[in-house]
């Protein structure tokens, strides 16, 4: 049977002896009574906490490091501004996040652009706007903007994305080869083929377009079914030195160097993932994930050879938000089976539709019961954790919990990266509401959704069964 890694708690997440749990100063229970469930809530000071911890982390190593927040992990306008209060910069990747940043508050000039595809609506809005920089992805791409800045009278920050050649880390991990065949294929411009090089010459011959830096994201590989930290921090190290040994080609053929070195995103916080095979129940495992100060280090290491200083961009996104935010749920149903094999099947008033479980099974200690005393007894049967849609919708498999019963409230962890985001109407399901928590007050920043909500855009009901046809 698989255990739960009880090592990590968000620190504004405290469970008190008597069972009650708050989370940024605030009772849950009564959080559950106001707003009712499922409900996500976000704690401003923990994102203040994973903010600080890697901007301090990699100022101790880097002389001028910029974190850009990836607003696709989150996009709640809080947390956006939240981000943007603290200081980060902002990395968009569609012309909507876009226009959420705007509606955020976010200046233009701390905007980076990212996307391959980025259409020609997308492109003139960025130029108008005068954003930070654009993460340039192909030579076509370089064509439209060329003709937009030039129609628009305009100067537009280029970077150029890389699809590195991967050489020296694959003589270091051949089987990384599957996940770079799956992971890389569309985005940048390659540097091995000579595409990277032409780009830069083609930004460089424009009188409309800067040529400012180099940008390549890693990703984070937690999914995989071999991840380690040791290997997700080799991969950053030698993709980082692939950047700088472009850049110092750059210099010697072409006559410029890249003033800015973007290096994507790709941490997260908690302290593990957990790794099993779905449906499996029994061969989870729990792996370390990097802290913030190790991922500094290799790219740090990966950077040691440039001869000059420069700005370092992190578009982190999930680090920020992942253990920022908890799903407050409740027990629908407790149903306890014999065949095919002893199990309780505890269904939740939450879904794989809100992304709950991919987010649950990542990180240790994944749930706490509101109410049950943190050394409550684990009941003895093995629990799954199921929403209540019409798919096997597990949310956790094989875990222990204590014996709940209908009513109950449970706090699922870390559900802020890439979960209300990637979040569906499946079963035609509500998506819950969203409040903001800090030292103990809470405000509703995204109203839970209505069934009126779900057919929103449906202009009419067709008359499409005319009377008695169906009978
Ligand atoms: C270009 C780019 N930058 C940043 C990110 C954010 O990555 P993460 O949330 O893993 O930090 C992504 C995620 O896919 C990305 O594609």
């Amino acid at each position: 049977m698989t255990t739960t890694d009880l090592s990590y708690v968000p620190r504004s997440l405290v469970h008190a002896a008597d069972g009650s749990v708050t989370f940024d100063g605030v009772d849950l229970a009564g959080l559950a009574a106001r707003y009712g469930t499922p409900t996500w809530a976000i704690s401003a000071s923990q994102l203040e906490h994973n903010y600080r911890t890697l901007q301090t982390a990699l100022s101790r190593r880097l002389a001028k490091p910029v974190i850009a927040y990836s607003m696709k992990a989150n996009n709640n306008r809080a947390v956006v501004q939240t981000m943007a209060g603290l200081g980060a910069a902002l990395d968009c990747s569609s012309e909507y996040e876009l226009a959420l940043a705007m509606a955020s508050g976010v200046p233009a000039d701390r905007v980076i652009i990212n996307g391959n595809g980025k259409s020609p609506t997308y492109l003139t809005t960025v130029v108008r706007m005068g954003v930070w920089q654009i993460n340039v992805d192909s030579m076509a791409e370089v064509n439209r903007l060329e003709s937009i800045a030039q129609r628009l009278g305009a100067r537009v920050r280029c970077a150029v994305r890389l699809k590195l050649s991967y050489g020296r880390l694959l003589e270091n991990d051949p089987s990384y080869e599957r996940t770079l065949r799956v992971a890389e294929g569309k985005f940048g411009s390659s540097v091995e083929s000579g595409d990277a090089e032409a780009v830069v010459r083609a930004i460089m011959a424009s009188k409309h377009l800067e040529f400012v830096g180099l940008s390549h994201h890693a990703g984070f590989p937690g999914y995989r079914a071999d991840f380690t930290a040791e290997r997700q921090l080799m991969h950053q190290t030698l993709c980082a030195q692939e950047i700088v040994d472009f850049a110092h080609l750059l210099r010697d053929q072409v006559g410029i160097f890249p003033q800015r070195i973007n290096v994507g995103g790709g941490l997260r916080s908690g302290r593990s993932v957990y790794l099993s095979s779905p449906g499996n129940g029994t061969d989870g495992e729990f792996r370390a994930l990097p802290r913030p100060e190790d991922y500094a280090d290799a790219v740090a290491a990966g950077l040691a050879k440039a001869d000059w200083e420069p700005v370092v961009q992190f578009e982190t996104g999930g680090f920020h938000v992942a253990d920022a935010v908890i799903l407050l749920t409740s027990v629908q149903d407790v149903k306890d089976v014999t065949r095919p094999r002893e199990r309780r099947y505890v269904t939740l008033d939450s879904a794989m539709t809100m992304f709950t479980g991919r987010g649950l099974n990542r990180v240790g200690h994944p749930l706490v019961a509101v109410g049950h005393r943190p050394d409550a007894r684990t009941h003895p049967t093995p629990t799954e954790l199921v929403g209540p849609t019409c798919a096997y919708d597990s949310i956790a498999e094989d875990i222990g919990l204590p014996d709940v019963q209908e009513g109950d409230l449970l706090a699922l962890m870390n559900q802020g990266a890439y979960c209300e985001v990637l979040s569906t109407q499946f079963n035609a399901l509500p998506r819950p509401a969203v409040v903001y928590l800090k030292d103990g007050d809470a405000r509703l920043v995204r109203r839970r959704e209505t069934l009126a909500d779900i057919w929103a855009r449906e202009s009419a009901i067709l008359d499409l069964w005319p009377e008695g046809a169906g009978a």
